[in-house]
């Protein structure tokens, strides 16, 4: 633990802090003050953010002065990083709609997280990502069998395939408490993962969420990111993302993306309003990206009014997603006619109609999300024949 440090420090230094430590630098991460308080008109650092122990204030008089203290090497190693994170949002946050938390809660929280965290590390699971249903379903049980009271870190709602309102109205009293409900759903069990705010999306108060329709409600409580992301070596990337996309979209393949190629083909019309359909890449080569239909079609009209395009692929399992925008040229007939003739049989398409297309690339964005939403945005642009890179 740190000495305090004394420095003429004005408080709104402190004020200026950011909400959030992701994207920060870890120096300037660690150095972020944590706890401050004026002694003889100079402000005293009690605490920062890369401490191995942080001390709090706003406890109640009669507070031990060693429950005053966050003592996060209690957390195992591998999940110490986003605990830290989770706590610095949640002291500079707070909940939605409500002040900042006092040390007490903030303490409540990390003492009624670590059995759980401990929980995962038996399970030598070393990412909040990792965290399945049954992991939570494990830990629900324990805690039900432990005590009535309200589990403050995983909760068993319902294992109703089809769970009624009444769910949904028992996971907004939870509004009440200090932390922000994150659903997980599948397999016919729903299970509410309690993290304390705040999230990037505001927290709905009771009111809004009385106001929402079921469909509404159904949606905010799906999950998003549930993926795993693979290692990624910002220092190795290629110098062509044509080399990156083969790497990617076979790793999408090698962990089961059913259908890796296929893809969102965004157009727009004459007047710019846009359009976007679901199609297959049919290959990439140095002339371009290649998808193939019908000049009858929409996508066909608006190609030859307004020959820009982007595609977008989304490969849930490993959290990646790679964007491309360029210019569109139509290939020669002959290609045309070949991509046709390698179609599945059985279709009513005449191959005069059939167009293979190119997508000349100008950028391309490689997307890696993060559980932690610290995502990763490598971004490729073409100058020339060369290509920048920035990530
Ligand atoms: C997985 C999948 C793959 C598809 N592949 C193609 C394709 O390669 N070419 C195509 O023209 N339409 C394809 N379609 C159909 C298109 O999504 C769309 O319905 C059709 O192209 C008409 O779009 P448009 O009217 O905007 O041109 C595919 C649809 C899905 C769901």
């Amino acid at each position: 633990m740190r000495k305090n440090t004394m420095l003429a420090l004005p408080h709104s230094d402190l004020d200026a802090q950011p909400g959030d430590v992701r994207g920060l630098p870890k120096s300037e991460r660690d150095a972020l003050i944590i706890n401050a308080t004026q002694v003889d008109g100079q402000w005293v650092i009690i605490s920062r953010y890369g401490d191995d122990a942080w001390q709090l204030d706003g406890f109640s008089s009669n507070t031990q002065a060693n429950k005053k203290w966050l003592d996060f090497s209690t957390i195992p190693q591998a999940l110490r990083g986003v605990i830290k994170a989770i706590l610095y949002r949640y002291l500079r946050r707070g909940r939605y709609g409500a002040s900042r938390p006092k040390g007490g809660g903030v303490r409540q929280f990390f003492s009624d997280t670590r059995p759980f965290l401990r929980h995962l590390q038996t399970l030598e699971i070393d990412h909040l990502g990792a965290v399945t249903p049954l992991v939570c379903s494990i830990r629900s049980r324990e805690r039900i069998r432990d005590s009535n009271r309200t589990f403050p870190v995983l909760m068993c709602v319902s294992t109703a395939s089809n769970p009624a309102s009444s769910t949904t109205r028992r996971m907004s009293s939870f509004g009440k408490t200090r932390f922000a409900p994150r659903l997980i759903a599948r397999r016919n069990a729903r299970y509410v993962v309690i993290r304390p705010v705040c999230p990037d999306r505001p927290t709905p108060t009771r009111e809004q969420d009385e106001d929402m329709n079921e469909l509404t409600r159904w949606l905010r409580d799906q999950p998003s990111l549930t993926g795993t992301a693979p290692p990624l070596d910002l220092s190795g990337l290629p110098a062509d993302p044509h080399e990156l996309f083969d790497t990617w979209i076979r790793a999408a393949a090698d962990v089961g993306v059913p259908e890796p190629r296929a893809t969102t083909l965004a157009t727009a019309d004459a007047d710019g309003r846009p359009d976007a359909r679901t199609l297959i890449l049919k290959g990439v080569d140095a002339d371009g990206w290649q998808f193939a239909g019908l000049r009858s079609s929409a996508k066909g009209a608006q190609l030859a009014e307004n020959p820009a395009a982007a595609l977008n692929f989304w490969w849930q399992p490993v959290m990646r997603a790679v964007r491309v925008r360029g210019t569109v040229r139509e290939a020669t007939p002959e290609e045309s006619a070949a991509d046709f003739g390698a179609r599945p049989a059985s279709s009513d398409a005449a191959p005069s109609d059939w167009v293979l297309w190119r997508l000349v690339p100008e950028r391309i964005e490689f997307w890696q999300g993060s559980p932690e939403r610290r995502h990763t945005r490598v971004v490729y642009t073409r100058a020339g024949d060369d290509w920048t890179r920035r990530a």
